[in-house]
């Protein structure tokens, strides 16, 4: 008994997860046709144009090297089930917005459809993989509706392997993975069904990091890392409060915290919170699945990890607030980085749409830069937040230059870790700015001594900058809101200076 041999892929959804991969799939696999598609004909038309609708650092080349060769884009969802011998599924799987599970569970709508229309078109053998991240037994579903409709003409195998990329870094995540997870059923169907997937990415991939095991710790297994990574940052944002609020620097008890071997130092960046389509979502799926298990103590566990997270962002956009004398009504503010991290145009889930539409609430006017974002999808989001249209209409401008965005501006608000806002002239910014000009750093990125200097009033998330004028409250911060001081917080803090 042996793999059988894949000569065509097909793979439904060409988003972040379904694009890159396929990409990458067609690059070390060129005696195979791979054939994306997605009912968006928009998104199609972008992936066949030199413009591709996912930015991905590297991913242009792959796609123009493949393009044409053997990865093909188009609308054909049939054609692509019809053909392909293995079918991925990575449409989308967001937070359901209605019913039963409302915020929580994970709308599975778009794979159910996508089981349908392989039941209902395929013929022959098909490997099925699920790659969209989904609940525990969402292949057990797949496999229910495929099973259903099966006829003598056609068998199938249902897979779970779940993707790992990054965005910003997918396309080395994909080449080079710390594991590959591969989960089947447990029988000889299912292991040649695996073996025959192991075998694609076994072409790059050392074998000792294709592990193999069976579909619900797959499934689960994508959920739990999420949610593990997602927790480190909630926890060392919790700390940062706590550095704050004390005079401790939480960079350097990251450092000296990720330098134990058993703890390690990735993830422990402190920030304005972790955004993404991902951490969030993935978070509240499982606590559903805890909660429809009954286990209440472990559903609230992982919940906290996000109202830490929620309670990071509204810390960070009342500060802006309170050291701004308590008010920003009509007050320009220059937001910094939209996207939820560097190195992407996404926005989904990022800290950035919270902290402006905070400052919107408090009657702010902003000006938006971000390097990749599209203006269109500033405003968007803007507007879905606020529910305000006419609001985000008048007090938005998204600027094609950070200098434009900073000029006039009574504080620069850095909401994601782009490397451009390092190098900026940034006594070119402190000219152009009303005094006190403030910066508030909520990816810690920039050098606070050399800003200080300039003469800027520096905040930052999880340490006390020391400020160069004591005169207005920014210098006797407390660590919760510069505007209102307790008296001891006052008194440390002019210690401090
Ligand atoms: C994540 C997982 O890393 C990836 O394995 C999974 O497949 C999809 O979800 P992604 O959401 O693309 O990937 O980005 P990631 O690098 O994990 O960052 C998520 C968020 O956490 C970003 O907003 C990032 O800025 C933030 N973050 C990350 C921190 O605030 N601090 C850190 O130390 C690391
Ligand atoms: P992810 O980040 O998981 O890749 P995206 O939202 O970027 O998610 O991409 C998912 C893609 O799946 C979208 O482009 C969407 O149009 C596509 N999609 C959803 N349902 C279907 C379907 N039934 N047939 C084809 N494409 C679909």
């Amino acid at each position: 008994m042996s793999e059988s041999t894949v000569t065509t892929i097909g793979c439904i959804g060409a988003g972040y997860v379904g694009g890159p991969t396929c990409a990458v799939i067609a690059l070390k696999c060129p005696d195979i046709r791979v054939h994306v598609v997605d009912m968006n004909a928009a998104r199609v038309a972008q992936w066949n144009s030199d413009k591709l609708p996912v930015f991905e650092p590297g991913l242009d080349d792959i796609v123009k090297e493949c393009r044409g060769r053997n990865l093909f884009f188009s609308t054909d969802v049939d054609a692509a089930i019809e053909e392909a011998d293995l079918l991925f599924i990575s449409v989308n799987t967001p937070t359901k917005t209605y019913g039963h599970g409302k915020g929580r569970a994970a709308d599975l709508k778009y794979v159910e459809s996508v089981a349908r229309n392989i039941a209902k078109v395929a013929r022959g053998n098909k490997i099925v993989v699920e790659k969209s991240t989904v609940p525990v037994k969402s292949a057990q579903s797949i496999a229910d509706i495929l099973k259903a409709n099966r006829t003598s003409q056609n068998k199938f195998q249902v897979l779970s392997n779940p993707e790992f990329l990054a965005e910003g870094t997918a396309v080395r995540d994909l080449l080079c993975p710390d594991r590959i997870l591969i989960g089947g059923e447990d029988s000889a169907d299912g292991w040649r069904a695996i073996q025959t997937l192991c075998s694609i990415y076994r072409r790059w991939i050392p074998a000792e990091r294709i592990i193999t095991m069976n579909t619900w710790s797959s499934e689960l297994s994508k959920l739990v890392a999420n949610a593990f990574l997602a927790q480190r940052i909630s926890a060392i944002n919790a700390v940062s409060a706590v550095c704050e609020a004390t005079g401790a620097d939480v960079s350097e008890v990251a450092r000296a915290v990720g330098q134990d071997g058993r703890i390690g130092p990735h993830f422990l960046q402190a920030s304005v919170g972790f955004g993404g389509s991902c951490f969030q979502k993935d978070i509240l799926n499982l606590v559903y699945i805890c909660e429809s298990l009954n286990l209440p103590e472990v559903a609230e566990f992982w919940l906290n990890v996000v109202s830490i997270n929620d309670y990071q962002k509204q810390r960070f956009a009342k500060r802006i607030v309170n050291c701004l004398f308590n008010t920003v009504a009509g007050k320009r503010i220059a937001i910094l980085g939209f996207a939820f991290k560097k190195n992407t145009g996404d926005t989904r889930e990022s800290a950035a749409i919270y902290v402006s539409a905070h400052l919107l609430e408090e009657g702010a006017r902003l000006t938006v830069y971000d390097p990749k974002v599209d203006p269109d999808q500033v405003i968007r989001d803007l507007r879905h937040v606020t529910g305000q249209p006419e609001a985000v209409r008048d007090q938005v401008e998204v600027c094609a230059d950070p200098y434009e965005a900073a000029r006039g501006a009574h504080a620069l608000v850095i909401c994601t870790e782009w490397d451009v806002f390092q190098t900026l002239d940034y006594r070119r910014i402190f000219a152009a700015m009303p005094k006190p000009a403030y910066v508030f750093d909520g990816r810690k990125i920039l050098n606070h001594d050399e800003l200080t200097k300039i003469g800027f009033e520096v905040e930052t998330i999880g340490k006390r900058v020391r400020h160069v004028s004591s005169s207005h409250p920014a210098a006797i911060t407390n660590g919760i809101g510069c505007g209102e001081p307790e008296p001891e917080a006052a008194a440390a803090a002019e210690a401090d200076h």
